[in-house]
């Protein structure tokens, strides 16, 4: 493990760009109508970029409400900005419910039991405890069933201990099933229309994420968004709506050339020999494989860039190491860095691509970077 203040060399690293983060968060809420919120959604340790520097910028620049997904990454937030807007995504186990109050949270609410539970736990703290409502209008994961909003709104309005501060819903398929998505859109306001008194210029309203904003004709309830993806600089779908939000990329991962060596032609590489070498290589061994996050499945599939040029990985990626061909690349040696996403010269390797690498998505990627890649914070003063 290599402590973030260890003064020890980098050998497989992070960089998580600060001011590009603001940046990003000013561009989009720039195009955003003037009323929408922002809900910055921070959960996953902000999706592996850090939660406590990533918090502290968002929050000074400009965060409507921050939503999480565990307690202790709401504690975390909590400690940085008391006062500031909290909500948990998640549900939440029994024995957790009394942080609520003691935490000045906001849950999602579900289900009836929850409704009673968190009320208690108004009741015991003696001032009421804050909910979102969120409704299931066809995503099958939480919320309450579209059809029964009416009634879990008036159990929520029947107990003082409770202060709704929210509704929302989430969405399948925002970036390719429009169709599906109008519906649920039609649904969530079906169901609020079924909830008698409810002031919903008074809540957060919100349903979309980074992959679209809602363009209903005409007057539409929803006041809010909750950004994840895209105020990393990560577009989720080229068409989406925000797609034309020039974001920039705040992650980058990057490692180290450990050896570089000479094998003749008909060599077969790593574990499983699922390499052969088809001519005389140089090859270079990287200081970093599957224990740092590069996906065994980029194996024979994916690149990494050294001195700017794109080198192929070669046969498996191992634990520690990954084995890339630098045949042609002039010079290189022990000690040069390799870029595994980012941009270095004029390459540039996006996480979408290195996702494809592997059959998965830019949001498991940034999840999968473990625990003993430190992550190195950049900002405009360079400090
Ligand atoms: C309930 C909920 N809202 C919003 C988001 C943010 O989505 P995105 O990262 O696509 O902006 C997520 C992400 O997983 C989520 O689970």
């Amino acid at each position: 493990m290599n402590p973030p203040n260890s003064r020890l060399p980098l050998r497989c690293w992070a960089e998580i760009d600060l001011a590009a983060l603001e940046r990003n968060l000013r561009l989009i809420r720039a195009s955003l109508p003037a009323h929408i919120r922002y809900v910055a959604v921070v959960k996953a340790d902000a999706y592996g970029h850090g939660l406590h520097q990533t918090a502290a910028r968002l929050m000074h620049s400009g965060a409507d409400l921050f939503a999480v997904a565990t307690l202790s990454e709401a504690a975390a937030v909590r400690e940085l900005g008391p006062g500031w807007p909290v909500l948990l995504l998640s549900p939440l186990l029994p024995e957790e419910d009394r942080y609520l109050a003691d935490y000045d949270l906001a849950a999602t609410v579900s289900t009836f039991d929850e409704v009673s539970r968190f009320a208690a736990v108004g009741r015991a703290a003696g001032r009421p405890v804050s909910v979102h409502l969120k409704i299931d209008t066809g995503m099958g994961r939480l919320g309450v069933w579209h059809e029964q909003t009416g009634e879990i709104y008036r159990a929520i309005t029947e107990h003082p201990q409770l202060r709704l501060a929210g509704v929302f819903t989430h969405f399948a398929s925002p970036d390719d099933d429009v169709a599906f998505t109008d519906e649920q859109r039609r649904r969530f306001l079906a169901a609020l229309d079924s909830c008698a008194g409810i002031r919903l210029n008074e809540l957060f309203v919100h349903a979309d994420n980074s992959s679209g904003l809602e363009t209903m004709p005409g007057a539409s309830p929803f006041n809010a968004v909750r950004v994840g993806l895209l105020q990393f600089g990560i577009l989720p779908h080229p068409h989406s709506l925000l797609a034309q939000v020039r974001t920039e990329p705040v992650f980058s991962f990057r490692t180290r050339v450990g050896i570089v060596k000479d094998l003749p032609a008909g060599t077969t590489i790593s574990y499983g020999r699922t390499h052969t070498l088809a001519r005389a290589s140089r090859v270079a061994v990287l200081c970093a494989g599957y224990g740092d996050g590069i996906p065994r499945a980029a194996s024979n599939r994916g690149q990494v860039l050294i001195a700017g040029v794109r080198c192929p990985i070669l046969g498996r990626v191992t634990m520690d190491q990954t084995i890339v061909d630098v045949t042609g690349i002039p010079d290189v040696k022990c000690g040069d860095e390799a870029v595994l996403v980012g941009r270095q010269e004029a390459g540039e390797i996006s996480i979408t691509e290195f996702s494809k690498w592997a059959d998965t998505i830019p949001w498991e990627t940034l999840c999968s970077v473990t625990k003993r890649v430190p992550r190195i914070y950049r900002t405009a003063l360079g400090v």
